[in-house]
């Protein structure tokens, strides 16, 4: 099945069969690291810019060691540094970097919709490294890659998202890519953390952890998101900790073999217990980030064959108007 899409800005636009046709190709590239072949020149002589405005560590690492396991030229920009603190706008900053032609460009920044807005002002391909509390879809895709690699399928299996869902844009995603496969997701946290209108996604939503997590087969943690908090979403860690934290008693409402996810970075002691979180008998967050290579690689490799294709069409159309000698 193709994938047919020319950026990667979220999951909404996928169809179920590309999202299949990126599972696959991420799962050959994990077998291959598993195997020590992590090294292709897949994508050699192209480039790709990282541009992160928000702080991240594992999302951005991700990105570079994908970008060269593929064989590209890989430079990440320092944003904190850059123009974009003498007041440089956006769109002034994208223009700039269009300009030094890069094939990928991956992008980071805390406003919904701004990374939209840059795909539309240049060339190259753009991918979603996570806007505000809209998207993250490369992280949504590595779940699911997770998810399938444990549980042997992606769709009828019952999975709790926990926590903070309001701030989270690893939740939206992850809402949307379960229930185009088919799942049945619920929603477990205080109300004070669940986004309004909800209810328009069909998904259950319940502030009793033992009632969310009943049957579940993937029980998926989510970050306590202080820094997009401005004011007493909560009355205190610990009483946090206490209703919604998860251990292992709480966790014992799930099936049996249920596995423990969160993306990462953790505050231990608020939202998961920490011994539960290195328990690699339930918890595969190390799984997640191996996926998270893995998925970047296939996302980037089946844009960069799009863009090549694009291009290609270009040139012979170029070549048919006589603008080429
Ligand atoms: C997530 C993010 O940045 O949205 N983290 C990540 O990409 N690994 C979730 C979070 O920050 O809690």
């Amino acid at each position: 099945m193709p994938f047919r899409q020319r950026h990667l800005l979220g999951i909404e636009p996928l169809a179920p069969d590309e999202i299949v046709t990126l599972l696959d190709a991420a799962d050959r590239y994990a077998e291959r690291g598993r195997q020590g072949r992590q090294r292709t020149d897949a994508l050699s002589g192209m480039t790709q810019v990282n541009m992160f405005f928000e702080n991240s560590t594992r999302t951005q690492a991700s990105f570079e060691l994908a970008g060269k396991r593929l064989g590209m030229d890989v430079m990440s920009m320092a944003m904190q540094a850059s123009s974009v603190k003498k007041g440089e706008t956006l769109i002034d900053t994208a223009l700039t970097l269009n300009a030094m032609r890069p094939d990928l460009l991956v992008v980071r920044h805390p406003h919904s919709g701004a990374v939209d807005l840059l795909a539309q002002k240049v060339d190259c391909a753009v991918l979603n490294a996570g806007d505000g509390r809209h998207e993250h879809p490369t992280q949504a895709l590595l779940d699911a890659l997770t998810i399938r690699r444990e549980k042997g399928r992606l769709h009828r299996l019952t999975i709790a998202i926990c926590g903070d869902v309001a701030h989270s844009r690893v939740a939206r995603s992850n809402l949307i890519l379960l229930g185009k496969m088919e799942n049945r997701v619920r929603l477990v946290g205080p109300p004070t953390l669940m986004p309004s209108g909800i209810g328009e996604f069909g998904v259950e939503v319940t502030d009793d952890m033992a009632a969310g997590l009943a049957d579940a087969d993937v029980v998926m943690m989510l970050r306590l998101q202080k820094e997009r908090m401005d004011g007493g979403f909560i009355p205190s860690e610990r009483e946090y900790y206490h209703r919604f934290g998860l251990d292992s008693e709480k966790l014992s409402h799930a099936k049996p073999e249920a596995i423990v996810m969160h993306p990462g970075p953790m505050n231990r002691g608020v939202e998961i217990d920490g011994t539960l979180a290195d328990d690699i008998n339930r918890s595969v967050i190390q799984e997640q980030v191996e996926m998270g290579v893995a998925v970047r690689m296939a996302a980037m490799d089946l844009l960069a064959r799009n863009l090549r294709a694009e291009r290609g069409r270009a040139a012979v159309e170029a070549m048919g108007q006589g603008t080429l000698v």
